[in-house]
């Protein structure tokens, strides 16, 4: 029988169950749950604004600060970088995506107005530079980010697609997306853990470098990671995914084409 809700004059009204049991109820909840939510969406980007001033302390080349940030908040525009990036979800359902960009506009601007040209700009070194000081920024925001106590992922696919990441972000020539970096609460469940890394006698040489040595480490590295992706619950070694990224340039994603977009926005690369 439907919940109803008599009275002596009127037939008996069918309410919904959950009209009549719950509504101040679920109302109060639904509020408070939305309270809620808009408060974490708020403190996230509160705690990012605060990471912020951290990406501007990074080190940067010569001063030149040749990199800017695009913060998207607007849910349509994460929908579409999400789909442009291969369709990663955490894009789209985090509040945040920080996309972190080579700027050399502002620089070339600059010379221009003062030394007439901007020759120096249109070489590989400039670009290097930009690209080096756009990664350390962002890595510095991602730290603070993290020491308060948020999540983060970063997005190297947004490099995928340069050309339409460009035009949906608004991007001038001399401007190009280096790395988007999810930011949201870190999920309180956990579950996922930092993957173990390579042995550090692989990646540290004592006054001389030494490829040959690395081999047996590399090895021992394989089958620790091996158990590591086992337990996610997915297969193969490191070696093989490295194998798969370099093997043929279908690895690449994409990402092969990234010198000729470059030089169609303005870096010449010389
Ligand atoms: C430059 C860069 C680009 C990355 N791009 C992506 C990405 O597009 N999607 C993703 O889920 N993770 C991305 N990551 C995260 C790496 O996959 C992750 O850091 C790596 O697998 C090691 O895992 P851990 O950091 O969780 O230990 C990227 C990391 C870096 C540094």
């Amino acid at each position: 029988m439907p919940a109803t809700l008599a009275s002596p004059e009127a037939p008996p009204t069918p309410l919904p169950r959950r009209g009549r049991r719950r509504a101040p109820l679920s109302l109060r909840y639904v509020l408070a749950r939305l309270l809620t939510a808009v408060t974490a969406v708020w403190a996230v980007f509160t705690l990012v604004f605060f990471s912020l001033f951290a990406a501007q302390s990074a080190a940067t080349s010569g001063n030149l600060q040749l990199w800017s940030v695009v913060a998207v908040r607007n849910a349509g525009r994460r929908a579409r970088l999400a789909a442009l990036a291969g369709g990663q979800r955490h894009v789209e359902q985090a509040p945040l995506l920080l996309v972190w960009l080579a700027d050399l506009a502002r620089a070339r601007r600059i010379a221009v107005e003062r030394a007439g040209e901007a020759e120096g700009a249109d070489y590989l070194e400039s670009a290097l530079v930009a690209f080096v000081d756009a990664a350390l920024a962002a890595q510095n925001a991602a730290l603070a980010a993290e020491s308060l106590g948020l999540g983060t992922v970063y997005i190297g696919a947004v490099r995928n697609r340069p050309r339409e990441v460009a035009e949906e972000l608004g991007l001038p020539q001399h401007v190009v997306a280096v790395v988007g970096l999810v930011v949201g609460w870190a999920d309180s469940a956990g579950g996922e853990s930092v993957k173990p890394r390579l042995p550090q006698d692989v990646v540290l040489h004592r006054e001389r470098y030494d490829l040959d040595v690395q081999q047996e480490q590399i090895r021992a590295y394989d089958r620790l990671l091996a158990d590591f992706y086992a337990n996610e619950g997915l297969g193969g070694r490191w070696s093989d995914r490295v194998a798969a990224r370099f093997g043929s340039v279908e690895g690449l994603r994409g990402r092969h084409l990234l010198r000729k977009v470059l030089q169609e926005r303005g870096f010449p690369l010389r």
